[in-house]
């Protein structure tokens, strides 16, 4: 199927790569008006790369110890996007902090997923499954993930959408993890059009 020319797309991940499959999959269905140029990961040999390969989307690996200082790899990361003539990132599971220049590469259009309701359940340390754990260890009855634009603060900037997911009385964090989740990847590719739309209208 021929995709339709929408917005240049990087998408930034560490881990398994399932909201990057989607997204990719979702676009080259037209479902989505983007085209996903790169991805970008700061890890070799992680399930996103054997996703990019299989959906045959370009990626490189920029790894923070090839570089003297995190200015330096935040300068490279930065200017692999403007190579690469991006427009909008998608931040899908990157366990570090993204630096000035990569947000101003693409003048701040980037939005990051995050399984918690934010701003619950964020900030350093707050990532994957203790995540989950400190919401079961806290007795919470309702859990979810949220949406939001990037800023130079972890977890913090604004908040574009959210969905609920109801903690169960015997959830472990791995349960809760996995229906968490299975809302999140179709959740943030619906933000991910609204968001687009509204650019292009
Ligand atoms: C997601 O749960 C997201 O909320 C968090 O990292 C996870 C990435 O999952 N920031 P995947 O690599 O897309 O499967």
């Amino acid at each position: 199927m021929t995709s339709i020319k929408g917005t240049n797309l990087a998408i930034l991940a560490s881990g398994t790569g399932t909201n990057f499959k989607d997204i990719v999959e979702s676009a080259q269905r037209n479902e989505l008006p983007v085209e996903v140029k790169l991805l970008i990961t700061d890890k070799e040999e992680i399930g996103a790369i054997a996703h990019a390969k299989n959906l045959q989307i370009p990626f490189v690996v920029i790894k923070p110890r090839s570089f003297l200082n995190f200015d330096d790899w935040d300068h490279e990361v930065a200017e692999t996007l403007v190579n690469y003539e991006i427009e909008f990132v998608v931040l899908a599971g990157v366990l570090r902090k993204i630096g000035p220049h990569t947000l101003e590469a693409v003048k701040g259009q980037m939005i990051n997923t995050h399984p918690s309701l934010l701003p619950s359940y964020g900030g350093k340390g707050m990532y994957g499954i203790n995540v989950h754990k400190a919401v079961v260890e806290n007795g919470e009855k309702v859990s979810g993930c949220t949406v939001h634009w990037v800023n130079d603060h972890y977890d913090e900037g604004q908040i574009i959408g959210q969905k609920q997911v109801e903690v169960l009385p015997d959830d472990t964090p791995e349960s809760l993890a996995s229906r968490v989740k299975a809302v999140e990847n179709p959740f943030l590719i619906a933000v991910l059009k609204s968001v687009l739309s509204k650019n292009q209208s």
